[in-house]
């Protein structure tokens, strides 16, 4: 039955996933693994990112750190599909990704909201195509329910605020279920108020689904708060140009997590150390020693 009466128009102004992808690949639920087999890639003639093998576990939450312009976002669209121009292999439980899956859903800085379009409609765009009518209505409204936005269904973009326009953008990645939610910079725009909150509703939101979440972030705390593991990208010890996997750090506070944490704050001076950033406080010069000495987290320190 023809569910959606969205145009192809739409799904393309939106970024959907459903304009890469000629079949119709069944909706995802749970989560999934991916795997990263020496991931590179190069730029006109420059080494941007190196040999990053990783193996990020199903439902895990993986927070990736590192400076401007290391290559966090040419990771993330390589898992994405959205590049191919890399070497090496980014699998999604097992599967080399080699185009758009519809097993990821992909949130950006900015919401990309239609603005002719209502809140609600918005958030259908995320909906595997071919959804029955019914059955769309019912996961959009619960959606709407999940990030708060069932008052406010029927406004158009510009009637709501920035934490909630990211809401719903947050609801339409949801839409089908992905099984890894690939995540850039998604609260880099909002206040530091509104950004905490977005933090704990990823927080709900991940219990709730339990897909996997792989989140870049600039944003030390967020990912101390967030994540149960951090993979800071930069130079991991040789002189190779482009960045690789710098630090592997595991977190295993439980949620929720204290911020004022002493456990954490070890773990935010080393992380700041690798970040290139001076007067941490932090004795500890590696990650790994910091997570010895608080017991709160696993460091695998330098990953090779
Ligand atoms: N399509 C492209 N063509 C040429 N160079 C590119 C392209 N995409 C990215 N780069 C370069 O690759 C490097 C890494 O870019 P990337 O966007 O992944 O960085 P980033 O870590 O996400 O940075 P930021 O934190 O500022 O978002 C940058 O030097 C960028 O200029
Ligand atoms: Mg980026």
């Amino acid at each position: 039955m023809g569910s959606s009466t969205l145009t192809y128009t739409d799904r393309a102004a939106a970024g959907s996933a459903a304009d890469f992808s000629d079949d119709s690949t069944p909706e995802t639920s749970g989560s999934l693994g991916v795997t990263l087999r020496g991931l590179g890639r190069r730029f006109d003639g420059r080494t941007v990112l190196r040999d990053v093998d990783v193996d990020i576990r199903p439902g895990e939450i993986l927070a990736v750190l590192g400076a401007s312009g290391c290559g966090k976002s040419t990771l993330l669209r390589a898992v994405a599909g959205l590049d191919t121009g890399f070497t090496g292999q980014a699998q999604i439980a097992g599967q080399a990704v080699s185009r758009y899956d519809e097993r990821t859903a992909v949130g950006f800085q900015e919401p990309r909201l239609l603005p002719w379009r209502t809140v609600r409609a918005n958030v259908a765009l995320g909906l595997p195509r071919g959804t029955p009518k019914a059955q769309g209505r019912e996961r959009v409204d619960e959606l709407l329910r999940l990030v708060g936005l069932a008052e406010r269904a029927d406004l158009r973009p510009r009637e709501i605020s920035g934490g909630m326009a990211q809401r719903a953008s947050l609801a339409r990645a949801l839409a089908r279920r992905p099984g890894v939610l690939l995540l850039d910079e998604p609260f880099g725009a909002l206040d530091a108020l509104t950004r905490l909150k977005m933090q704990d509703l990823l927080l709900d939101i991940h219990a709730e689904t339990g897909t996997t979440v792989l989140l870049v972030t600039h944003d030390v705390d967020e990912a101390l708060h967030l994540a149960d593991r951090i993979l800071l990208l930069g130079a991991d010890g040789t002189d190779r140009e482009g960045a690789g996997v710098a630090q592997l750090l595991e977190i295993t506070n439980p949620r929720p997590r204290d911020r004022g944490s002493a456990h954490l704050a070890a773990l935010r001076g080393a992380l700041l150390e690798g970040l290139g950033v001076e007067g941490t406080t932090a004795a500890d010069t590696t990650a790994e020693t910091a997570a010895e000495t608080t017991g709160g987290a696993t460091g695998e320190g330098a990953h090779r």
